[in-house]
């Protein structure tokens, strides 16, 4: 692969910045929002509340006036993402009925951290006819520890910290996620008038205000397209420049790359990737941030099956994220199971075979490794790729990827 390739917004970031638009009945402009089967979908859920919503080119424009605090049940239930509307309904109403999320492929799940923090805040959550409701006469500020079986949770964090936006008081959240789509949540949410410090760290505090107002802000760039690409051109020892990706968001990736011979350079306000001579086998383990990321784990796994000797990759946030090993050994790779870890003995030529995709980052995983194999891969059930990479197929055949997306019978 050469050439270049803009970076989308990030989609774990718009996604509870559309949600915290429920905040207030001002209008609220967001740019760099990525045209996604996830975006659109969350764009419906919000519609269904009561809220309109324009989508053109990138830019979101919500007008939050008149709302009602429950979702509906099969919208919500479809994307687990769309969780995040609770705090803001829960903040500004008192009152937050959604569908319970179920499980999905990677792991069970739960959402205890989540309702633990509203209920710390003062609410009273209800699990009943596969609803789960939060109701509360007053929301007062509280501290709270959100650490839990797999450390910090990313969405828990956003979820609370959107609730004690509009909470009488001040809220400590301790183990807090430290993702830098927690960030650019809380820079949107203080761009509304809340009052909100420590985002990027352990502790964040949050002092509530009465009311919030509209804003207007631009989506950071995703680093787990960015990464997806930089480890797309490795696999095809290419050279490629990642026009507006964020080096300082990408470090643990950057240096695990370093390691498997693989340089990433900032020229600019872009990244260069390319390899340095040949791949080396290294180990990963996915931790919370500034940790190597989960959701770059299945990628990687699929450049290990390229490098000669032996990688372990070792899955510690989500218990069943293995779907695509069983998919890359049908192109001839050599994977192994062993608890929480892959062990990879690399450095196979993959030929290409028909394979199926199981949720999203494991579809990356699948494209990446049909650019490296001989021969043609067919992956299906691409409506999972698409729900978290902006065109795919038209931005890798502009990097010189013979990639075609075909309708299937
Ligand atoms: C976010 O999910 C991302 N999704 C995920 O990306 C990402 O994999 C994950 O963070 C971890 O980085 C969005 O932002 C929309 P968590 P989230 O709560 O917030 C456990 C992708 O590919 N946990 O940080 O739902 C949980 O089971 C997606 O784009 C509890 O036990 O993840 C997991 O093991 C996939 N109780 C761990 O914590 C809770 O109440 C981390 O989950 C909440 C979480």
């Amino acid at each position: 692969m050469h050439g270049e390739v803009t970076i989308s917004g990030s989609k774990n970031a718009a996604l509870p910045i559309m949600a915290a638009t429920l905040l207030t009945g001002e209008p609220c402009v967001i740019h760099r929002v990525p045209n996604l089967s996830d975006t659109r979908f969350m764009a419906r859920i919000l519609e269904s509340l009561g809220t309109q919503v324009k989508f053109e080119r990138g830019t979101l424009t919500v007008r939050a006036q008149k709302i009602r605090g429950y979702g509906d049940y099969d919208l919500v239930r479809k994307m687990r993402g769309s969780i995040c509307i609770m705090g803001p309904l829960l903040g500004r109403l008192r009152k937050a009925r959604v569908s319970l999320p179920g499980g999905c492929i990677i792991g069970a799940r739960p959402i205890n951290l989540h309702l633990k923090g509203f209920a710390a805040l003062g609410a009273t959550i209800k699990i009943e006819g596969g609803y789960v409701d939060a109701t509360a006469r007053k929301l007062n500020g509280a501290t709270m520890f959100l650490g839990g079986r797999a450390g910090s949770t990313v969405l828990g964090t956003a979820n609370v910290m959107m609730a004690a936006a509009l909470a009488d008081g001040v809220t400590v959240i301790e183990s807090a996620a430290c993702e830098p789509e927690v960030v650019d949540l809380a820079n949107f949410l203080c761009a509304m008038g809340a009052q909100i410090s420590g985002a990027g760290s352990p502790t964040i505090t949050v002092t509530g205000v009465a009311k919030l107002h509209g804003a207007e802000h631009e989506v950071i760039p995703d680093r787990i397209e960015a990464a997806t690409y930089t480890i797309a051109a490795a696999a095809t020892n290419g050279e490629i420049t990642l026009k507006g990706a964020r080096a300082d968001h990408l470090r643990a990736v950057i240096d695990k790359l370093s390691e498997a011979g693989v340089s990433v350079e900032k020229r600019g306000a872009n990244l260069v990737v390319r390899r340095k001579g040949k791949l080396k086998s290294a180990d990963v383990t996915t931790l919370p941030y500034s940790g190597f990321p989960t959701d770059v784990q299945a990628q990687m796994t699929a450049l290990f099956t390229l490098t000669p000797g032996i990688s372990i990759i070792t899955e510690r946030i989500f218990e069943s994220r293995f779907m695509h090993v069983s998919e890359l050994a049908r192109l001839g790779a050599d994977i192994e199971i062993e608890g929480p870890s892959a062990i990879v003995k690399g450095g196979r030529l993959l030929s290409g075979a028909p394979v199926m995709a199981s949720d999203l980052r494991a579809s990356a995983a699948l494209v990446i490794a049909g650019l490296a194999a001989k021969g043609t891969t067919q992956v299906n059930r691409i409506y999972h790729l698409d729900r978290g990479y902006e065109r795919m197929d038209v931005k890798m055949r502009k990097l010189g990827a013979r990639i075609q997306r075909i309708q299937e019978k």
